[in-house]
This record gives C-alpha cells, sequence and structure tokens, in this order.
C-alpha cells in the first residue's frame, strides 16, 4: 500500500484506522471504540481498554519464545564499557525493582521522577513504574537542581529514583547532590529516593529516605503487571514554555503504545528483531519514544548510548557502533551531524567501518538544513529522512514513511502529514495560508493517539497555550508552510522557545533568571544561529541606575546564574549590558528585532518603536560579542 492510500484509510474512517492499529497491542480488555470525546478539544483514546505499557514492551515478548533476544544494548564509549540485556534479563531486572518500588509503597497514580544519565537502569526504572502503573517523570541530567525542584514541586513524586553521576567529556557531573538541593529547594518533599552507585561517584545516602539500588530491591517479591485504564497516564515529561514554570506534558497509555507501535514500520522501517537507535536522551521525548516504548514495543534491540557524537573518543563514535551491533535505523538531532562534519570534514573516518546493516538516518529535534542532510547522505549512502514532532505529540505529525513509500526527499522539508494529522497553516485572522505562504502551523482537533490529552495539574495553561488562539485547532508554535505538492516546511518558532542543539529551552525562563540578579534592572534573551548548535542564546541585560560594578563581571555573574539555576544543557554564555532595551511604545521588547540584527540580517524597524537610536546601542554591544558573525 502507498503512503495516499493509507493516509486516505485514515481520513476516511479513523475509528476504524485506529481500532485495526490497536490490534498490535496486548489488551486485558480490548477497547470497545477508540476515540472517547466530549468535545474535539477533550479526547481520549481507547480510555475503556485495560492494558499494561510494560507487559507489551517486555514480558509478551518472553512469553512468545524472544527471551533471548537483545533487548538494549548499553554502548557506552564515555566509561569504555558495553552491556546487553536480552528480553528475559529485563523483565526479572524491571519486575523485581518494581516489585520492591511496590513493597515501599509506590502505587498506581503515583508519580516517580527518575534523573538518570544513559544507562540501562533509567529504563528498568521507567519501565518499573509502567508495570505498576505509577506515572514517571524523567528529567534530563543537564538540568540543575532549581529545574528539578520545579518538577518535584509541580508532581509532587513519592520518590526520586537517581543515580550518582552521569559522565560528561572530561567531568563527573554528580547528580545526588543536585537531587538533593532540589529536595531542599523543593516545597513537597519524596518519600523516599533509591540511588543507583556508580563507582566513578559514591553518593552520600540520607538516613531513613535515601535507599541504595541493590540493597532496596533484596527480598522483593517481582511484581506483575497491573492492568490500567487506557486513559491512564503513562508519564508526565516536562518540556520549556514561555515562562520558567516547565509544561508537564501528560502521555495516555493506549494511545501512546498504539501510535509507537505503528511507527516502528511504518515510519522507521525496521522489522522486529532488528537494532534501532536513537542517538538522544531519556529525559527528551525522543528517548521516552524511540530509546524506550517504541522499539521495546515492537520488539527491537534499543541502544542506549552514553558518549558523544565527537570526543568520546572521536569523530568515529557513531559509525563504531552502528558496525559493531548492525544498527538498520539511526535517528539523531542534526547538531549531531553537525559536529561530526566540524571534526571530520571530509568523511574520512566513515570509511574505515563496515556500514551496511544501516539503511535510513533519521534526523529530528531542530530544523535539518539541507547542507547537512546532503553531507549525511554522500558520506552514508542511504536516504537522510526529516520528520517534525513535539514534545506534545510524542510522534511524528511530518514525516517520510519509509515502511510504506519512501517518498521523494525535499531537502528542508520534513514532507507530509502521518495519519492522525490534518495539518493546516493559518495567517493571524485564522484563515488558512496559500500554497508557500507562511504562517502559524495547526493541527485539527482532535489530535490522534499518543499525543497530549492535556498538562499535568494546568488544564488551563493546556487551553490557552495550544487551544484558543485558532479554535478548532492545536497551535503548535511553529511557523512555517505548505508548498505546491503538500509538503512541510517548519521554519521558526512562534513564541519565544529556541531550539539549542536539539533541545527545547526558554527564553523566557533564562530572562526570569538574570532578572533576580541583584543589579539587573531588565533584560531580553533572544535566541542567535550557531554554526553547531543551530541556536544559542544571548542577553541584553539593563542594569539598575547607580551599578558601579563592571560590565565583563555582571555578565559573568549571569552566565554561572543561569547555569547553576536552569543548568549547563542552556549552553548560556553570551551577555551584553546595554543601556536601554528596544521596545514598542507599549512596552514591548522587541526581541525578533535583536535576533535578527544579531544574525546579520535584514529588518524592518517597527513603525511602533519607541526610539529608534536604541538600536545602534544594540548593534554596538553586539559587536563587541562578535556578532553579526561575518563568516
Ligand atoms: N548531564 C549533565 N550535563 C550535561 C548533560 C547531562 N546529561 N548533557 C549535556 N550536559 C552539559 C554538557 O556537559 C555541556 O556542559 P559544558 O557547558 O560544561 O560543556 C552542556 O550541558 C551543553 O551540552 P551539549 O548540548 O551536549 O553540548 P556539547 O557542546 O557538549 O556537545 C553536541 C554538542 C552537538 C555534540 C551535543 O549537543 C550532541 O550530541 N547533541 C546530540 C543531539 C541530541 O541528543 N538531541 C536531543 C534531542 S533529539
Ligand atoms: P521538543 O518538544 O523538545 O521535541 O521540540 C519540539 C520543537 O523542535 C518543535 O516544535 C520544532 O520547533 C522543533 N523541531 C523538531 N523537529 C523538527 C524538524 N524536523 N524540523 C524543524 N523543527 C523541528
Amino acid at each position: 500500500m502507498k503512503y495516499k492510500e493509507v493516509y486516505g484509510q485514515w481520513q476516511a474512517d479513523p475509528e476504524a484506522f485506529w481500532m485495526r492499529t490497536a490490534e498490535a497491542i496486548d489488551w486485558i480488555e480490548p477497547p470497545t471504540k477508540a476515540l472517547f470525546a466530549d468535545d474535539p478539544a477533550n479526547c481520549h483514546w481507547f480510555a475503556d481498554a485495560r492494558v499494561n505499557g510494560c507487559w507489551n514492551a517486555v514480558d509478551r515478548h518472553v512469553e512468545a519464545g524472544f527471551g533471548d533476544q537483545a533487548a538494549i544494548v548499553h554502548a557506552s564509549p564515555i566509561t569504555e564499557s558495553e552491556k546487553t540485556i536480552t528480553f528475559r534479563e529485563l523483565r526479572d531486572q524491571v519486575a523485581l525493582f518494581a516489585g520492591a518500588l511496590s513493597r515501599r509503597g509506590l502505587k498506581k497514580g503515583d508519580r516517580a521522577i527518575i534523573y538518570m544519565p544513559m544507562i540501562p537502569e533509567a529504563l528498568v526504572a521507567m519501565l518499573a513504574c509502567a508495570r505498576i502503573g505509577a506515572i514517571h517523570s524523567v528529567v534530563f541530567g543537564g538540568f540543575a537542581s532549581h529545574e528539578l525542584a520545579a518538577r518535584i514541586n509541580d508532581a509532587s513524586p513519592k520518590c526520586i529514583i537517581a543515580a550518582s553521576c552521569g559522565i560528561e567529556p572530561g567531568r563527573i557531573v554528580e547528580y545526588k547532590p543536585l537531587a538533593d538541593e532540589a529536595i531542599d529547594l523543593a516545597a513537597r518533599k519524596p518519600d523516599f529516593c533509591v540511588v543507583l552507585q556508580r563507582q566513578q561517584a559514591i553518593a552520600e545516602l540520607v538516613e531513613g529516605r535515601d535507599e541504595d539500588w541493590e540493597e532496596f530491591q533484596k527480598g522483593a517479591e517481582p511484581s506483575s503487571c497491573v492492568p490500567v485504564e487506557g486513559s491512564h497516564p503513562a508519564y508526565i515529561l516536562y518540556t520549556s514554555g514561555t515562562t520558567g514554570q516547565p509544561k508537564g506534558v501528560v502521555r495516555s497509555t493506549a494511545g501512546h503504545l498504539v501510535a509507537l507501535h505503528w511507527t516502528m514500520k511504518n515510519i522507521y522501517d525496521v522489522e522486529p528483531g532488528e537494532v534501532f537507535w536513537a542517538a538522544s536522551d531519556v529525559g527528551w521525548v525522543v528517548g521516552h519514544s524511540y530509546i524506550c516504548y517504541a522499539p521495546l514495543l515492537h520488539r527491537n534491540t534499543t541502544v542506549v548510548f552514553e558518549g558523544k557524537p565527537v570526543g568520546t573518543p572521536d569523530a568515529a563514535a557513531f559509525w563504531r557502533v552502528i558496525e559493531k551491533h548492525g544498527v538498520r535505523a539511526l535517528f539523531t538531532a542534526p547538531t549531531a551531524f553537525r559536529a561530526i562534519k566540524r571534526e571530520d570534514p571530509a568523511g574520512s573516518l566513515i570509511e574505515d567501518f563496515d556500514l551496511s546493516s544501516l539503511k535510513t538516518l533519521f534526523l529530528a529535534g531542530e530544523r535539518a538544513d539541507p547542507d547537512t542532510i546532503s553531507w549525511a547522505e554522500s558520506h552514508l549512502r542511504v536516504p537522510v529522512i526529516d520528520h517534525w514532532w513535539q514534545t506534545e505529540t510524542g510522534w511524528s505529525i511530518a514525516a517520510n514513511p519509509v515502511g510504506i513509500e519512501k517518498l521523494p526527499v525535499k531537502p528542508g522539508s520534513p514532507s507530509l502529514p502521518m495519519p492522525g494529522y490534518d495539518i493546516r497553516v493559518l495567517d493571524d485572522e485564522g484563515a488558512e495560508c496559500r500554497r508557500g505562504e507562511l504562517g502559524a502551523i495547526v493541527v485539527r482537533l482532535p489530535l490522534p493517539p499518543g499525543n497530549f490529552p492535556t498538562l499535568w495539574n494546568s488544564e488551563d495553561r493546556f487551553r490557552k497555550s495550544y487551544l484558543e488562539r485558532f479554535p478548532g485547532y492545536y497551535e503548535t508554535g511553529d511557523a512555517g508552510y505548505v508548498d505546491e505538492d503538500g509538503y512541510l516546511f517548519v521554519m521558526s518558532r512562534t513564541d519565544d522557545v529556541i531550539n539549542i542543539a536539539g533541545h527545547r529551552l526558554s527564553t523566557g525562563a533564562m530572562e526570569e533568571v538574570i532578572a533576580n540578579h541583584q543589579d539587573v534592572a531588565e533584560c531580553a534573551v533572544v535566541g542567535v544561529e550557531d554554526d553547531l548548535k543551530g541556536q544559542i542564546p544571548l542577553a541584553f541585560i539593563c542594569l539598575n541606575s547607580g551599578c558601579e560594578k563592571e560590565h565583563s563581571a555582571i555578565s559573568a555573574e549571569c552566565v554561572r546564574l543561569v547555569r547553576q539555576t536552569i543548568g549547563p544543557v542552556a549552553a548560556f554564555k553570551l551577555a551584553a549590558v546595554v543601556e536601554r532595551l528596544p521596545k514598542t511604545r507599549s512596552g514591548k521588547i522587541l526581541r525578533g528585532v535583536m535576533a535578527r540584527i544579531a544574525d546579520g540580517r535584514s529588518y524592518k524597524i517597527p513603525a511602533t518603536i519607541d526610539d529608534p537610536a536604541i538600536l545602534s546601542e544594540i548593534e554596538v554591544a553586539l559587536n563587541s560579542l562578535g556578532y553579526p558573525k561575518t563568516n
């Protein structure tokens, strides 16, 4: 069947399409229908079913005779180690850990925060939660304690599962002290913590609250899989919005199982038993969907990679893993390929490896620039497929579904909508744009299975952020256009979110941190173009009158503050002190204009600007930081 037929089948009868797709899942009680919706904005998929996510990802493969197949390969060039875990071993580890969590009182509906690096135990912890119906919330290790505390306050977890440390090139990041600090900062305290001690840094445990991972499990009864309703939240994943308060994206169980399973063959073109590798982190949605759940649901071996595309130890790290493990499909962010291309522009390291197992490279997380696509295509000699999605959606909104039919690739475009998504581009008044005309990208409601039904604790914010501006549609927050052939081009965000090395961060959150500095009167953070990371943040800072401190000292303090508060992942290093910020007469800061000046792009001076002379001051400040870049 061709893409058009599959998409057409969904359009003709969405209910039948999703019920048929749902047959791939083992139900404890099957759903009687797919969509449960009192209005299109409030919909739940397979809500009356009963199911268990862990059973579908792990146990059923053991029962079906695939217990000896590798479920997880932990490839860790940063620790120079490697380990394989079979489905049977994974089931036993997950069941025991789940049993220990239950014994300590974690039960269906309770939240557990997981703060771990790229180690198999992170997946064990996620799956153990799924096994007992606990709701996990994984927090990326590059976030600092303040961010972790914000998530603890919002999710009010009964427990925190952490590793003692993560390992970054040249340094050990001690996670446990960060977790301790976050617990101190948080208004709500977890009942208990489980700490996996890694030999690179042994953490101190707090008596009565902290449990050692190994000791904690001794004598526990392995837990069976607890049935949950189809609409039961499988997890909460916090993502950046326009303010410092992260948004808790909720993922319901059944829709996520059905949709993710469908994507493995239809989008990623892998068969059960093959090796699939998403080189991301479990702290991001890519990690949830494509390191943990989807490959395991589909009985693929998943690679948990603890390293970097370059420097661990070199720009051949990816090729080594692909050759050794026979990876069939690789999924990463374009920034990883830009990093490799920078180190090995001729791609000569690639020639030393047998990459014949690799059939496709998938890119997402940020706009895939045509240069990176063509470099990867010419050196890997496989199709390079861009696809577009978000934490909120959990899987691709637009893709090139190579498992159905490889559509012609248009560099710069993630191709066409996937079944379930009716994509439109709207202008400011909500009217549909013409082909080729830039506008807000929206999806007609209801969103398909696997998408978020709400934000944790924040139904109001959910409606305000996503549903109010264009009634009847989900507002993606991305801007772009659809060309004559129906191909989508995603160009930029319409809000204060920026994309740093495929990581989504809020400039608003950084502004909140900088504004807390005692000498800062006001500030604005914008995303500027960066050859490696796509975008990086740059701050313009105005000081309180009478402040005599050196400007460079204040900039450095703000950089430190953001690193300590949000975390190193914000990659915030550029700050300029300015006298004033350019604003409209109504007081709106002209961030877009400042970003264009920094990027050396042409800009129009808005008619509403209060004082155009300020723009020259901004130019001078940018020049002092080396912006706009001349090459
Ligand atoms: N725990 C603690 N710190 C972390 C971390 C983690 N899990 N992950 C990153 N950091 C730190 C890094 O050490 C770095 O700190 P530094 O400022 O002291 O150097 C900072 O956060 C920024 O990290 P990163 O974005 O990884 O930048 P980098 O300069 O170290 O590496 C790339 C650049 C392109 C190699 C890297 O971003 C990369 O591999 N990206 C792959 C894309 C990806 O995984 N995207 C996810 C969505 S698909
Ligand atoms: P996240 O929620 O962290 O996955 O980030 C989602 C955002 O990343 C999207 O809203 C886009 O702005 C951007 N993004 C992800 N994939 C792509 C892509 N293929 N092309 C362009 N932008 C992308």
